[in-house]
């Protein structure tokens, strides 16, 4: 089969190449599922060079999720059959052909697109975990940083629906911007993120802080929380070192807790997947712009991909799509 392999940490576009491997087999527990459409994700990236919490193993093929049709099943392997179209998770989803564990199979239901499903198993699960950990009331406050990103747009929508005030933090040209999550209208900017929540108002109001970019601005969220409120780091858009002083935490009360998809998948209650999956789908059956897609390449143009990611100027994602 076809794939996306690389051979070495590294930057994507100097260590993948598209070569044939042998097709995997379905271990005890395991899925074969026949590969119609990727996303590229910043998990792709991190993943690619080394960084990211699941290791490659050499010659490993790129890609950490997908959607395709069940093509056979593992021993043991019991709700799942052959020709069930699914969305999964799992090391090797950029090629033809892949294997994933059923606890990271997700049956996609008759009218949601291959494109849609293909995004399914790490954004909107991880935008209604982040939710669950937070586990708020009604009317609580929380701010999203990266505020264009899929996961914010994601957790705005699923906030609405569970009657939060949401607050999105976005980059603007030089500086930043704090938006109304209801309607994206801008309520204040600044030159800097703590400038940019003093003058929205809402500083020092919020319950819940979900921040994907860390780094030094981290120390502002911080400042931002109501006390006991909490701040959840779940991205390293920047990585840098943070140089804090415990009183800055203690004084307030407040939980720093860090979110990773496998982790929270590995201890959420089958209740809590099962719900998970009904809302999103639903969530997602009713407005499918949540997970836009901005092009599609085939596997063999892996580099052109690549590249219109990270040229890619509005929200969404590019696909690698057997269909092109
Ligand atoms: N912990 C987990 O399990 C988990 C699961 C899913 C996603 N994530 C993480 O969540 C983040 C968002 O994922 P996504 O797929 O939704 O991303 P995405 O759609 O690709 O969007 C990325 C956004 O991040 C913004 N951004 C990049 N670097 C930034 C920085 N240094 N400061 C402020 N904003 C910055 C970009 O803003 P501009 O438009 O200004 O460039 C863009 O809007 C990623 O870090 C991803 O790795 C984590």
């Amino acid at each position: 089969m076809r794939a996306v392999v690389f051979e070495q940490p590294g930057r994507p576009h100097d260590v993948v190449t598209v070569r044939d491997v042998p097709s995997p087999a379905p271990d005890q527990g395991q899925v074969l599922i026949r590969v119609v459409a990727r996303p590229i994700q910043p998990a792709d990236f991190l993943f690619i060079g080394g960084r990211y919490r699941i290791k490659p193993a050499f010659p490993q093929v790129a890609g950490l999720e997908g959607a395709g049709t069940i093509v056979s099943c593992g021993s043991g392997v019991t709700h799942l059959k052959s020709g069930e179209r699914v969305a999964f998770r799992s090391p090797g989803a950029w090629a033809e052909f892949a294997v994933a564990p059923v606890s990271r199979v997700y049956p996609v239901p008759p009218g949601i697109s291959d494109e849609a499903a293909s995004q399914f198993a790490l954004n909107p699960l991880t935008a209604w975990g982040l939710l669950a950990e937070c586990n708020l009331p009604t009317s609580s406050r929380i701010l999203i940083t990266a505020g264009r990103s899929i996961v914010a747009c994601l957790l705005a929508e699923l906030a609405r629906h569970r009657g939060l005030e949401t607050t999105l933090l976005v980059r603007d040209g030089a500086g930043y911007s704090a938006l109304d999550g209801r309607n994206g209208q801008v309520i204040a900017n600044g030159t800097n993120v703590a400038g940019t929540l003093q003058n929205s108002g809402r500083n020092g109001c919020f319950h819940a802080i979900l921040d994907s970019v860390g780094g030094t601005n981290s120390l502002a969220l911080i400042d931002a929380l109501e006390p006991r409120g909490r701040l959840i780091s779940y991205g390293i858009l920047d990585d840098s070192d943070i140089v804090l002083k415990a009183s800055r935490i203690l004084y307030k009360n407040m939980i720093w807790q860090g979110f990773g998809i496998d982790g929270w998948l590995d201890n959420a209650t089958q209740k809590q997947l099962e719900m998970a999956q009904r809302e999103l789908w639903e969530i997602l059956s009713s407005n499918p712009n949540l997970l836009p897609v901005i092009d599609r390449f085939d596997l063999s143009r892996i580099h052109e991909a690549i590249r219109a990611t990270h040229d890619a100027r509005k929200p969404g994602k590019v696909l690698l799509a057997s269909n092109e």
